[in-house]
């Protein structure tokens, strides 16, 4: 079902002026859901953006597929979707039919195989009833479907999520969790909701800038447990 995809840190820093945000790392990811967790600035959002480029190494490089995230900026932006925290920052066009439609226009995609494609990825997502509505008439859960759609239609290889069930009701939290689960791309998904990623085979601990733990869901969550003293 997953395509292969494969992240790797090379001794890669990231600093922010005397700030580091994250400490050299060197790591090798391709299974096809990973999870993130770890306290606020702890470096897990940094970690995501170094993956699509958003964020470039101070020192050290990240490759995805064996594409450099500085040399080959653009195709990996391509390979690798990001669903931002606030999902609502990220849909730019005033109607959310013509915001998923954007990113297979520029491509190229026009006429009814346009049409096609966004009524495809609407449905998929159940949120066709909301192609003609403005951002702000949406739910957070429906949001984050929206901007998920609007990702999904491009056809990335790895999908990133900050945070994707936060604010979220258990209703919509179970929705978005449904999502991603379905998604035939890999995802990475950063998130402070442990019962999300539990059950992922792999999950990063992050604490304050570098990775603490690497290993199963379930021994992530008592680590970082252990980690917090909570
Ligand atoms: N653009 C920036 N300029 C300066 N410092 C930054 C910048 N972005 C992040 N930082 C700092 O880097 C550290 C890691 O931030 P990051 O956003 O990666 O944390 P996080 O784990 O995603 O936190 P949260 O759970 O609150 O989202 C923090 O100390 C933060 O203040
Ligand atoms: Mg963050």
């Amino acid at each position: 079902m997953f395509g292969r995809v494969q992240i790797i840190f090379d001794q890669t820093q990231l600093r922010y002026g005397e700030h580091s945000a994250l400490a050299p790392l060197t790591l090798s990811l391709s299974e096809p859901r990973i999870g993130v967790i770890g306290l606020n600035g702890s470096g897990k959002t940094s970690f995501a953006r170094l993956i699509n480029g958003l964020a470039k190494p101070t020192s050290g490089t990240v490759t995805l597929d064996g594409l450099d995230t500085v040399k080959d900026e653009r195709a990996v932006m391509a390979k690798a979707g990001f669903i931002f925290q606030n999902p609502a920052n990220q849909i730019i066009l005033p109607i959310i039919r013509d915001d998923i439609a954007m990113g297979p226009k520029s491509r190229g995609l026009k006429g009814p195989a346009l049409e096609a494609a966004v009524d495809s990825v609407l449905d998929r997502f159940g949120i066709a009833h909301l192609a003609d509505r403005r951002p702000h008439e949406l739910s957070g859960g429906e949001l984050q479907l929206a901007a998920l759609a609007a990702v999904v239609v491009t056809e990335p290889g790895v999908i990133l999520f900050d945070e994707p069930t936060n604010q979220l009701d258990l209703k919509n939290r179970a929705m978005v969790k449904a999502a991603i689960e379905g998604l035939a791309q890999h995802a990475i998904v950063i998130t402070h909701d442990l019962d999300l990623i539990r059950d992922y085979p792999r999950v990063l601990v992050f604490h304050e800038g570098a990775l603490a733990f690497d290993g199963a869901g379930t021994e992530a969550v008592t680590h970082y447990v252990e980690i917090v003293g909570a």
